[in-house]
C-alpha cells in the first residue's frame, strides 16, 4: 500500500512554498519541493552550458540529477547539487526562468517523473509544484491550489529578496512573474492548472495563518 500524500499547487509566489513546509512539520511528513527539482536541472544545465533547445541532452541529464536536500541542521531543506548547498543560486531569476523554459520540455519532465514520486515514503508526503495534483500524484485524497492576483504575489517576492538582501525592482518582477505564468499555463504537457478535485483557495488578502487553518481542515477532514 502507498503511503499518504497531499498536494500543493499553484503559481509561483501564491504562498505554497510557506504553506507546504508548515503543514508538512505540524503533520511529520515529509516535504517535495518540485519547482527545486526544475531550478536544480536549470543550474546543471547552465553550469555545464547545455543549450536548453537540446530536449535529448536535457532529459539525459534529467535522469542523472543528483537530487538531494539538506535534511538537518540551520540549512535544513536547502537543495544541494553534487553535495553543494545551492539554496541560493537556484532562487536567481535567471535559474527561475530556465527552469520554466526546461519544464515546457515533456522528454524532461517524464524523466522527472518517477524521481519525484519516489519522495512518497511514511508516514506521507507534502508535495508541492504545478503538477502534483495533476500529474504526479493524481490519487492524492487532498489536493489544495494556491492562487493570488499577480501583484500581489509579486510584492511577497519583492518583500522575500529585500528582506535576503537582494535588490529588485517590482515592476520587473510583476512582468518576470506574468510570464512565467503564461508559459507555464500555456505549455501542452502537464501546464498549471487546478485538478478536477483540488480546493482553491485564494491567498491575495489572507494571512498565511489564516491559509495553514483551511489547509489543515480539509487535511483533517479527508485522512
Ligand atoms: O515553484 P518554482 O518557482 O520554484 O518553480 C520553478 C519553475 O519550475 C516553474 O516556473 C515551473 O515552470 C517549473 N515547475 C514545474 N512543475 C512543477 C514545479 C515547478 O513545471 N511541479
Amino acid at each position: 500500500e502507498q503511503s499518504a500524500v497531499m498536494t500543493i499547487d499553484g503559481p509561483g509566489g501564491a504562498g505554497k512554498g510557506t504553506i507546504a513546509r508548515e503543514v508538512a512539520r505540524v503533520l511529520g511528513w515529509h516535504l517535495l519541493d518540485s519547482g527545486a527539482i526544475y531550478r536544480l536541472l536549470a543550474l546543471a544545465s547552465l553550469r555545464e552550458g547545455i543549450d536548453p533547445g537540446d530536449s535529448a541532452r536535457l532529459a539525459e541529464r534529467a535522469g542523472l540529477l543528483d537530487i538531494d536536500f539538506v535534511v538537518e541542521g540551520d540549512n535544513a531543506g536547502a537543495a544541494l547539487l553534487e553535495g553543494e548547498v545551492v539554496a541560493k543560486a537556484i532562487r536567481d531569476e535567471a535559474c527561475g526562468e530556465r527552469a520554466s523554459v526546461l519544464a515546457a520540455d515533456p522528454a524532461v519532465r517524464e524523466a522527472l517523473k518517477a524521481r519525484q514520486q519516489a519522495f512518497r515514503q511514511p508516514p506521507g508526503l507534502v508535495a508541492d509544484g504545478r503538477d502534483m495534483g495533476t500529474v504526479i500524484f493524481p490519487d492524492a485524497p487532498v489536493k489544495i491550489f494556491l492562487t493570488a492576483s499577480a501583484e500581489e504575489r509579486a510584492r511577497r517576492r519583492h518583500k522575500q529578496l529585500m528582506e535576503q538582501g537582494v535588490t529588485a525592482n517590482l515592476d520587473s518582477l510583476l512582468q518576470e512573474l506574468r510570464a512565467r505564468d503564461e508559459r507555464d499555463s500555456r505549455r501542452e504537457t502537464a501546464p498549471l492548472k487546478p485538478a478536477g478535485d483540488a480546493i482553491t483557495i485564494d491567498t491575495t488578502e489572507q494571512s498565511i495563518e489564516a491559509v495553514i487553518g483551511t489547509v489543515m481542515e480539509q487535511v483533517n477532514a479527508c485522512l
